[in-house]
């Protein structure tokens, strides 16, 4: 391609000359280059239909998603510059979801930083790779809060929490977008799914969702709205039903809220076949019901349902839409490629990406981000971090090998695992050990998800239950000839993610028991967990001294994980969601409201009578190598007016003998009013690091949107004169308390 041509812009035009411009296209184009433009086509083989070059050479398209070909970018460019009718440039658009080439933790990893900066850096870094190979667009962040670790989608978010959420939602689009939506070198994000997606009946995914408007205010929609406040140019309509109207199809979320009461003015698409859907969901009659609704919700974009270029020209003629509506829809996506400079600069220089890509800062992000990530859940007598000084160690499990596992969760079409898995990081960090290694049996999914057919690639056929029970032994006996063994478990990439739900939390297949014929062996055993949800690991948080939840960390992984265990690094992750003690207890989540008999009462005892309802661990959590206390908390005013902001303080001191990072957290119960309130809600965080016997002194603000809230019995935001619990502590189980008196404002 022409050198000259694959240039990037440097400035934004001025609004006025976006809208001028975007006026005169339309004046130019025919309304089926209208309906072209509202049209994500797919540009994928295993696609049945018209191929992608003759829908653009006939009408141009708003879209390309599925595909991932530097080459075909540009040959398809071509056909959109120069022989469809108008020449608009087409949006390439994929998932990038953490990490293009090189892999960054998954999302759920990253949150749990509790440092934002992290995945900026790493959503930037995703976004110049993918920008270099010839993408505009991306399908992420993905904000949907989600309480139950049964739903497989948990991993792409950032867990359970919006006052989290909202952070790493803005954090995640600031990385991928840089000073505005198709930045050079950076790509346009996409707020998904909007909205409740993550409250899928029973974790089911896809399954309907019924949440009150409280709940969608109060916890839903913060992540979507801290987007729109740092400029997301596109949001994604959700699947499922929303208390009985398909986001799809629902005005009220994509309208009312989203563009008026929000003021977004970027463009919005529906999830993939979503409006033809609407017809499956018995919402929408047919195709042409679908289409009207979709529209008339305020779905810019159908992404590959045709449901738009199949109905909306018959619809205009028939003078049940009108031409303005269909232009209306069509200014915002015209708007974004103005802005991004495409109709100057369409194609990508073919040579890029492999210099991007080589670029050493990106695998040290990746580094770092993984080791940030990490949470470590247990240290029973400081047996990490371990020796770098051992003579033999084994590494064992089905994962402790596996590229695809570090790397997680939803990887680019056509990537190709380049990672660093826990066995290599282990062997790398230790020349002169023993390093032995045995998988033991490997571990799969009952159900092959649907994704796996669109894959190319021949499958492995499942092991035989005899070179299953070979594989335990020799993992047992590979143990047995060592001093001390580091066990790598939890879920392959594709147990989590989309159409990857399940019914238990368990160790899948035979860990749980291999991880008990170890321990039974008596030696010191380290669990490196890699999962992209919480699980239940009763067993071992009971009987292995040592677990590390290492998430799915991504290309560097293995390198991470090996940092934390020799005490190169010292972790500080906390966990963005609670870990449930049976997959039957979700959703569970820290910030319920309290009702007939408080549960933490001793009278009470549990929910449940067959067992403790109380997390494995909580929200929040996570230890350290050192140790560190919170004290003196004290607010600027004991009583303050409805209105005003107070500032909390406390002091945090590293009280152990290494420098660690901790993550002070504040959190705060209204303790009555119109409306009940969560026992506790988390209101604001810092990730510190301190040198031993250092303190710091931290303050939080909390002002109207702290101790606001969207009441139910109001039908309105709210803040009130009430009495308000405050805690500062280092997870929502926080204990140090002050108490708070807000009073009326005269
Ligand atoms: C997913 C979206 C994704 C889209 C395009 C859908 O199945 O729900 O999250 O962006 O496919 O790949």
């Amino acid at each position: 391609m022409d050198k000259k041509n694959a240039k990037a812009v440097v400035s934004v035009p001025p609004e006025a000359e976006v809208s001028a411009r975007v006026e005169a296209l339309l004046q130019r184009m025919s309304l089926d280059e209208k309906i072209g433009q509202l049209t994500q086509i797919s540009g994928a083989d295993f696609f049945p239909g018209p191929k992608a070059d003759d829908i653009i050479r006939e009408r141009g398209a708003g879209s390309v998603l599925w595909l991932n070909d530097t080459k075909r970018f540009n040959e398809l460019q071509k056909i959109a510059v120069e022989e469809s009718p108008s020449g608009i440039p087409v949006l390439f658009a994929l998932d990038v979801i953490h990490g293009y080439r090189t892999i960054f933790p998954v999302p759920l990893a990253m949150a749990s930083s509790w440092d934002p900066s992290i995945p900026e850096r790493a959503q930037a870094i995703a976004a110049k790779e993918a920008r270099a190979a010839g993408l505009h667009w991306t399908f992420g962040p993905m904000l949907d809060i989600a309480r139950d670790a049964r739903w497989g989608r948990i991993v792409e978010g950032a867990g359970e929490d919006p006052c989290l959420g909202a952070v790493m939602a803005a954090a995640q689009v600031r990385g991928f977008q840089g000073p505005y939506p198709g930045a050079p070198e950076h790509v346009v994000a996409c707020a998904k799914h909007f909205a409740g997606y993550g409250a899928a009946d029973g974790g089911r995914d896809y399954d309907p969702v019924y949440l009150s408007e409280a709940q969608l205010r109060n916890v839903i929609f913060p992540p979507f709205q801290a987007a729109v406040k740092t400029g997301v140019g596109t949001f994604m309509s959700a699947y499922m039903d929303l208390n009985n109207v398909p986001a799809s199809g629902n005005r009220w979320l994509l309208h009312n809220v989203l563009r008026e009461e929000w003021g977004f003015e970027g463009f919005v698409i529906s999830d993939a076949f979503a409006i033809g859907n609407l017809i499956i969901q018995g919402f929408a009659r047919d195709g042409r019901d679908a289409a009207t609704r979709a529209l008339r919700a305020g779905v810019n974009m159908d992404m590959a349902s045709n449901t738009y270029p199949q109905n909306l020209a018959s619809l205009v003629a028939d003078g049940h839409l009108k031409l303005a509506d269909i232009e209306e829809a069509v200014r915002p996506i015209l708007a974004i490629k103005v802005r991004m400079g495409l109709f100057e600069h369409p194609y990508v220089d073919e040579t890029l990406l492999d210099k991007v890509v080589a670029l050493p800062e990106h695998r040290q992000v990746a580094r770092l981000a993984a080791q940030r990530a990490m949470v470590l859940l247990k240290n029973e007598g400081g047996l990490l971090p371990l020796s770098k000084s051992l003579k033999n160690i084994a590494v064992i499990g089905p994962l402790a090998n596996s590229m695809e596992a570090i790397e997680g969760s939803w990887t680019v079409f056509g990537h190709q695992p380049a990672a660093v898995t826990a066995l290599e990081g282990i062997r790398a960090k230790l020349p002169q050990t023993r390093v032995e290694y045995a998988s033991g049996p490997e571990i799969r999914r009952d159900i092959p998800s649907f994704l796996e057919d669109l894959m190319p690639g021949a499958k492995t056929p499942a092991q035989a239950p005899e070179e299953a029970e070979s594989a335990f032994q020799e993992a047992v006996a590979t143990a047995r000839r060592t001093d001390l063994v580091v066990m790598v478990l939890g879920e392959n990439a594709d147990m989590a993610g989309e159409a990857a739900s399940r019914a238990s939390l368990d160790l899948p297949g035979r860990q749980e028991e291999l991880l008990q014929a170890v321990i039974a062996l008596g030696k010191p055993v380290v669990l490196v967990l890699l999962n992209g949800r919480p699980l239940s690991i009763n067993w071992a948080a009971e009987h292995v001294p040592a677990i590390l939840e290492a998430w799915e960390p991504g290309s560097e992984g293995g390198n991470a994980i090996a940092d934390i265990l020799f005490g190169d690094v010292n972790p500080g992750g906390k966990l963005p969601v609670t870990f449930p003690r049976k997959a039957s207890h979700a959703p569970l989540y820290y910030a319920r409201t309290i009702t007939h008999q408080p549960e933490d009462h001793p009278q009470y005892r549990s929910r449940y009578w067959d067992g403790s309802t109380a997390p494995l661990y909580p929200f929040g959590f996570g230890l350290s190598y050192t140790t560190f206390s919170v004290t003196n908390l004290k607010l600027s005013a004991p009583r303050i007016k409805v209105g005003d902001t107070l500032l909390a303080t406390a002091d945090v001191t590293n009280t152990g003998q290494v420098a660690g990072d901790e993550v002070v957290q504040i959190y705060l119960h209204q303790r009555s009013g119109s409306d009940s309130r969560p026992l506790r809600e988390l209101k604001g965080f810092e990730r510190i690091t301190l040198q031993p016997g250092e303190t710091k002194t931290i303050s939080f603000q909390l002002g109207p949107d702290e101790l606001g809230y969207w009441s139910t019995s109001a039908g309105r935001w709210i803040q009130e004169a009430a009495a308000f619990d405050i805690w500062v502590g280092t997870d929502s189980l926080a204990m140090l308390h002050a108490d708070l008196e807000v009073v009326c404002g005269e």
